[in-house]
């Protein structure tokens, strides 16, 4: 995962003190200047590319990787946002409460996943890998329709 990707969910923290609320289960995606977008982007693809990590890590045993592949998602969401003042003022006006509350959510459960690594118990790992797989389809039904419209939330 590159730093700079990681920046990116840190920065939707930092607004949300001061965020405004539009209407919830908007897509996100229109409201996003080209910059966020491609931030976002390439947060989405790192986050993706780690679960595939972690997936095969899971399934042969092999709990370092999951605990370094979890933590990197984790760490992502923690890391010192470079965002300039206008990003931020975007960012704020873009994103609603639900979505920051589910990306604090997700980052949460691969705090708790690569502590499943770390103590090697893969029950726990999948578990928690069910539960962040959920919070993606949650996310991208809601918030991400117009980009993922084949997401059916109803059945999840
Ligand atoms: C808090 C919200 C949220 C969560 C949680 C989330 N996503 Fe996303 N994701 C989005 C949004 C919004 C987009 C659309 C971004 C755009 O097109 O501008 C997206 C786009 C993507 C994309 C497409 C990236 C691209 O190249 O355009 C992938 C792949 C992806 N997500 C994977 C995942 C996976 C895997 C998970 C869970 C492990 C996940 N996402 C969790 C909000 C989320």
């Amino acid at each position: 995962m590159t730093t700079r990707a990681g920046k990116f969910i840190a920065a939707f923290l930092l607004g949300l003190a001061v965020s405004g609320s539009p209407l919830a289960e908007e897509p996100v995606t229109p409201k996003l200047t080209d910059k966020l977008s491609r931030l976002l982007q390439e947060e989405m693809r790192s986050v993706q590319s780690a679960m595939a990590t972690i997936h095969t890590a899971m399934v042969t045993g092999e709990h370092d990787t999951v605990a370094t592949s979890a933590q990197q998602i984790h760490d992502s969401f923690i890391l010192q946002q470079k965002l300039t003042d206008q990003d931020r003022k975007d960012l704020m006006s873009a994103v609603p409460k639900g979505f920051i509350r589910l990306d604090k959510e997700f980052h949460k459960l691969a705090a708790s996943l690569a502590e499943a690594g770390r103590k090697q118990n893969t029950k726990k790992q999948r578990q928690l890998y069910d539960e962040m797989t959920r919070n993606c389809i949650a996310c991208h039904g809601k918030y991400a329709s117009d980009r993922f419209p084949g997401v059916n939330t109803a059945k999840n």
